[in-house]
């Protein structure tokens, strides 16, 4: 049924094409769709403002094509993702899709990509296989496993030997779960494994678990914007006080929310592929340019990936000329550039992002609260998929 419905408007769009060839020809539409509104309208705003950004600093003509961008807000529900999506791809005739928020969002549109050979930026959600539901995606964010591992390495360096892991029961949590328990478990350590749910987490219980456990340190994910109320109950069942290490990827300690959390915060450490204080020059005009263009608003990595998603993009239609579809993925297939994350590329046999993954420390610095990275493992694959290829 979707089948024949999609070929059914391909043979329109077809039509439509002929009929407004030099609309066609002239205009590049990208589909962006994100959570604008609802528990992950936080995700939506920085995604947004990054690709706005980028726009403006590179202009909106690339290989001959007015990129204009198209927003729809999904609200985080993926029936509406994979509604809107169809609808852009059929009716505004997007080249590009772009955005997706969250995991289910971004594998509720991975069919209609192949279907219309669409090209499909994943600019956030983060679970290992996104990748593998389409030949069509192209992924600027991280993977879980990716940024887990390294935290695993750290702890097992540095004398944590029993741990407890909470994380969102859905699938990055649960990429981030399997990571960090096979990584610890093979250095000697044990792991305990609780799972709160996604929406409306209660985390109270499961603190309570954990603190009883007297594990070295709990290892916590959850999604981007949550991180606030889970710290929030963590200080109120005295975890803070308890002598449990807090330990983390970067999504907890989330760059939009950071200074909010307080000095609890102070002393977590998380690792992640970005920090707003990177200290690099690329990463310091980001971080002045977003600010100055959203009133102060600190980027975080969501931001990042839409702000490199968009680089892909421009990038991918420089060597095909402006050229879409199938060629465009080709092109974006092992591209290489310095991010203000760090140098990155996209890996051209799993279209994932290759990057540093930095280890980091929350401190206070001129007042503000920072993670601030103090060690770096450097070209970092998804070790999900690197684990399948073989040794290479
Ligand atoms: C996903 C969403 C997030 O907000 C995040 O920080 C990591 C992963 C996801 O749903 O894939």
């Amino acid at each position: 049924m979707l089948r024949r419905t999609l070929l059914t408007m391909a043979g329109t769009a077809g039509l439509a094409l002929a009929a407004g060839g030099a609309l066609a020809q002239e205009t590049l539409r990208v589909g962006l769709i994100l959570p604008m509104t609802g528990p992950f309208a936080s995700t939506g705003r920085q995604i947004e403002a990054a690709a706005r950004l980028y726009m403006q600093q590179n202009g909106d003509t690339v290989a001959g094509k007015r990129i204009q961008l198209v927003l729809r807000d999904d609200t985080g529900v993926a029936d509406q993702t994979r509604r809107i999506a169809q609808e852009l791809i059929v009716n505004e005739r997007v080249g590009v899709v772009a955005g997706f928020g969250l995991t289910p969002l971004a594998l509720a549109v991975a069919p209609l990509a192949t279907q219309a050979k669409v090209p499909a930026v994943v600019m956030a959600a983060a679970t290992s296989t996104i990748t593998e539901a389409s030949p069509f995606i192209v992924r600027t964010s991280f993977t879980l496993p990716q940024v887990t591992e390294p935290m695993a390495d750290w702890a097992a360096k540095n004398g944590i030997k029993k741990v407890v892991t909470l994380v969102s029961d859905y699938g990055p949590g649960l990429d981030a779960e399997r990571a960090f328990t096979a990584a610890l478990t093979k250095a000697g350590g044990g792991v305990d494994n609780l799972r709160v749910p996604l929406a409306n987490p209660d985390f109270a219980p499961f603190l309570q678990r954990a603190a009883d456990a007297k594990p070295d340190a709990l290892f916590v994910f959850v999604p981007s914007g949550v991180g606030a109320q889970f710290m929030k109950q963590f200080v109120e069942r005295g975890l803070d006080k308890s002598g449990v290490r807090l330990i983390a990827t970067g999504d907890v300690t989330d760059d939009d929310i950071l200074n909010g959390m307080g000095d609890v915060a102070l002393g977590a450490i998380t690792s992640h592929h970005y920090s707003a204080a990177h200290d690099s020059p690329e990463n310091k005009a980001f971080v002045d340019a977003f600010q100055k263009a959203n009133r102060g608003m600190r980027p975080n990595f969501m931001a990042v990936g839409g702000y490199d998603g968009m680089h892909a993009i421009y990038e991918g239609l420089k060597k095909t000329n402006g050229g879409g579809g199938e060629a465009l993925v080709t092109a974006m297939k092992g591209l290489s550039w310095t991010s203000p994350r760090g140098p990155v590329s996209i890996d051209p046999q799993t279209r994932d992002v290759v990057q540093n993954v930095y280890v980091r420390r929350v401190e206070r610095v001129n007042g503000e609260l920072f993670n601030v990275e103090f060690a770096t493992v450097p070209n970092v694959k998804d070790p999900v998929k690197a684990a399948k290829s073989g040794p290479n």
